[in-house]
């Protein structure tokens, strides 16, 4: 059973958003990064989870046209494996879906499998590599796309 609710990221979410990536994220976004990602709500998209008034997870994503592109999604060390993933991405593909998004894409590297089951199961398949994707670890990028329409 879900014991997390989900809303808009805040200003004042930054220093938990900034832990989580610290803690999973070997290029981990700076604070300034994060806040220009989550103000920037014409084109971009940020939720957290919140368990016992704590950040337990986020995803943000950003509109591009029709497109969803999925910026980041992230988990706090020891709360994986319980669906907070499956359901911020639930709900920001109901948000999506509701602004007429037809298509998602993101990149993810090609020895993270654990991430690739999750996209997997929400209809992503892989269309091409980015190579060297990932500067600080030398590692490639699977591109992947889904269907939403
Ligand atoms: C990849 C990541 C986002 C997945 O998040 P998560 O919250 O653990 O994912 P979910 O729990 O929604 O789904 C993962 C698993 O939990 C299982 N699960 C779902 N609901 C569950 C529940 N209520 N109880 C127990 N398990 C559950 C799912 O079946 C799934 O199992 P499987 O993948 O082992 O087959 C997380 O591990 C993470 O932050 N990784 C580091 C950052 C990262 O790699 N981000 C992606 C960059 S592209």
């Amino acid at each position: 059973m879900s014991t997390w609710t989900i809303r808009l990221a805040e200003r004042r979410d930054i220093p938990d958003l900034l832990s989580i990536e610290v803690a999973q994220f070997p290029e981990p976004w700076t604070r300034t990064m994060l806040i220009d990602e989550i103000s920037n709500l014409a084109t971009r998209r940020y939720t957290v989870a919140v368990e016992d008034e704590k950040i337990v997870g986020y995803l943000g994503v950003m509109y591009v046209i029709d497109e969803l592109h999925v910026n980041t999604i992230g988990i706090l060390p020891g709360h994986e494996g319980q669906g907070i993933a499956t359901s911020l991405m639930n709900e920001a593909w109901g948000v999506a879906k509701g602004r007429g998004v037809q298509r998602a894409t993101l990149e993810v590297a090609v020895s993270n499998t654990r991430a690739q089951e999750l996209y997997f199961r929400f209809g992503f398949s892989p269309v091409g590599v980015r190579k060297n994707y990932y500067e600080r670890t030398n590692e490639d990028a699977l591109i992947l796309w889904a269907d939403l329409a």
